[in-house]
């Protein structure tokens, strides 16, 4: 399991040092949540702000686009340094277009579905995505409550991945703590974000630990 703390529950006014504790805490992934206003409601940080921290951090930039039109701003994001750039499903007329925009820019493609999009809409698209995103809330806030029925639909996200054969890597975002994360991993998920049940317990690399223990021990498991 790979986890990818959500800045949105981290302090803005540190971010660097927020991003070297995650560093020295072992992490290799940080998410950074991109809110425009329109698509949700919040307005977080853009490309300029992404581009400032890339230099000071060598951690995987996990980009989560919560805004309209994604597609108007894919080059800024990639240039910004953005490993991942993920877009919402629901945010394009064109998501095979922005996907494929994304790869051809560099960056690995990935698709979010808002917790009540089927999966119907990434079906055609997985070769191409190195990730799914299943919002398991609705995207715009940190610290709401995780929504059971996602667990269905990372099931049945995972039975398709590997009826394929393929390697789409798969995340949850939104709810994720220490207790349920055990569960997330045995149904499937690969990538679990965590804002607000990471960021408050610090030191980092003791809650990174206590998140793969447990999940490694989830049951079942
Ligand atoms: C919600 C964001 C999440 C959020 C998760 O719109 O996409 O990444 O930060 O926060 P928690 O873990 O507190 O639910
Ligand atoms: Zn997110």
């Amino acid at each position: 399991m790979i986890l990818s703390p959500s800045l949105l529950s981290s302090d803005f006014g540190r971010l660097a040092e927020e991003l070297a504790a995650l560093e020295e805490g072992g992490l290799s992934w940080v998410h950074w949540d991109v809110m425009d206003g329109l698509f949700v409601p919040n307005i977080t940080v853009g490309p300029l702000v992404i581009k400032a921290l890339r230099k000071r951090s060598k951690l995987f930039f996990d980009v989560h686009l919560m805004i309209e039109r994604p597609e108007r701003y894919l080059g800024e994001f990639v240039d910004a340094g953005a490993d991942l750039v993920c877009v919402h499903a629901e945010a394009t007329a064109h998501l095979d277009r922005a996907v494929s925009e994304i790869a051809r820019l560099g960056a690995k493609p990935a698709v979010a579905l808002n917790p009540s999009t089927p999966l119907d809409v990434v079906e055609y698209l997985l070769p191409k995505l190195h990730m799914v995103l299943i919002m398991s809330v609705n995207p715009g806030f940190g610290g709401q409550s995780f929504i059971p029925y996602c667990l269905d639909k990372v099931r049945a996200l995972r039975a398709m991945v590997n009826e394929r054969g393929l390697s789409t890597l798969i995340q949850m975002d939104g709810g994720v703590t220490v207790e349920n994360c055990g569960e997330l991993t045995r149904v499937g998920a690969d990538v679990l974000v965590s804002g607000s049940a990471f960021f408050s317990c610090p030191p980092y690399g003791q809650r990174h630990d206590a998140f793969l223990a447990a999940a490694a021990e989830g049951p079942g498991a």
